[in-house]
């Protein structure tokens, strides 16, 4: 595997580079090498990834499939590095690299690695460089992946990074499931192109909208509509983004008007930890950004709801048992996508295409 041209220049320069800028040092021969910003991807990735992940997933049905998977790195070494809570990212890393065959080391809390020494992370991260082939991170400080990724591009061990969410700005892999999880639901009707997605909740400080509304600029025709209290509307980077790209969108703080013309509901919880006073976010009045049966009643019967979860009482349980409901769905298609990732940046893509 070649690593990339990120050794041919300084921090200092490629920290102040546009994102897409920064893409071209993140690739070696045209394949993403290290994974660190939504901007990465464009439309035919989009599509090649969603039909390595079906394909993943279709192998996975049978026991010589599933073995013929973990066939494919089984000499390889994974380390899972999450500084910060989660979930469904670890453990959809976790079986992603199973299902390929790597083996797996983590670190989940800094009090027991000997960063709680004050060891940088950056000497952290070139601690596990040494040990394994890839990493997988998740950190509060945004910017950090991309700072690591530097690093290790310029040191004696190169291996890829992948960023499984990085402060309030990135989780380009959440948003890579979300793409999978509109091309699979629009797969009968046109695709994901013209439709009409609709984002709800904490937008001013969920990553994962940041990343999704900047992969929706690869389609044509969509529009986007962002439904907050006023003091969690998007922010004007997104929109400034969108507008640069001519993507229609509008604001809105009216869900049960926006409802009827939804292809896809987008919901986020709110995002009380990064607070910066004490209680902040539970003076917001959020009772109206929320979805129960009420508001099915007013959705299209084609239309979906999705998640990145964890969730908390902006979708109702009563909700979960109607088939529009596709965020569990959604989660287990963040382990068929990450695989289909990983498989490209290993270069066993095309021998699992031709399985
Ligand atoms: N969607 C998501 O990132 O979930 P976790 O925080 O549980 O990983």
């Amino acid at each position: 595997m070649k690593s990339t041209k990120l050794n041919e220049v300084s921090w200092s320069d490629f920290s102040e580079l546009t994102p897409i800028d920064k893409a071209e040092y993140l690739s070696t021969d045209n394949k993403i090498f290290h994974m660190l910003l939504a901007q990465q991807f464009n439309r035919k990735q989009l599509d090649e990834f969603g039909e390595l992940a079906t394909r993943i997933r279709k192998i996975a049905k049978t026991k010589e499939g599933i073995l013929f998977l973990r066939s494919q790195l089984a000499h390889k070494r994974a380390m899972l590095y999450f500084t910060q809570p989660s979930t469904r990212t670890f453990l959809s890393f976790t079986a992603a690299c199973q299902i390929l065959g790597f083996q797996i080391g983590e670190v989940r809390n800094k009090s027991t690695s000997s960063e709680f020494k004050g060891e940088t992370q950056e000497d952290s991260i070139r601690s596990f460089s040494s040990y394994f082939d890839i990493i997988i991170m998740r950190s509060e400080i945004g910017g950090l992946a991309e700072r690591m990724a530097w690093a290790l591009s310029n040191s004696e061990r190169p291996i890829p990074i992948i960023n499984a969410g990085s402060g309030k700005d990135q989780h380009p892999t959440q948003a890579l499931l979300d793409i999978y999880t509109l091309q699979r639901s629009f797969e009968k009707s046109g695709g994901i192109d013209g439709k009409h997605i609709v984002f709800v909740g904490d937008l001013a400080r969920g990553r994962t909208v940041r990343s999704l509304s900047m992969l929706l600029t690869n389609y044509q025709d969509i529009k986007i509509t962002f439904v907050a209290p006023n003091q969690l509307q998007a922010t004007p980077d997104i929109l400034e983004l969108l507008a640069c790209k001519n993507v229609s969108y509008d604001l809105s703080n009216n869900l049960r008007s926006i409802i009827p013309q939804a292809d896809a509901i987008y919901m986020t919880r709110i995002q009380d930890e990064w607070d910066t006073t004490s209680g902040e976010s539970a003076k917001i009045d959020t009772s109206n950004f929320c979805i129960g049966t009420k508001e099915l009643a007013l959705m299209k019967s084609t239309a979906v709801i999705m998640h990145p979860l964890p969730r908390r009482n902006e979708i109702s349980t009563d909700v979960d048992s109607d088939p529009r409901a596709v965020y569990w769905r959604q989660m287990r298609n963040g382990m068929w996508i990450r695989a289909a990732l990983i498989a490209s940046i290993f270069n066993c893509d095309k021998d699992i295409k031709n399985y």
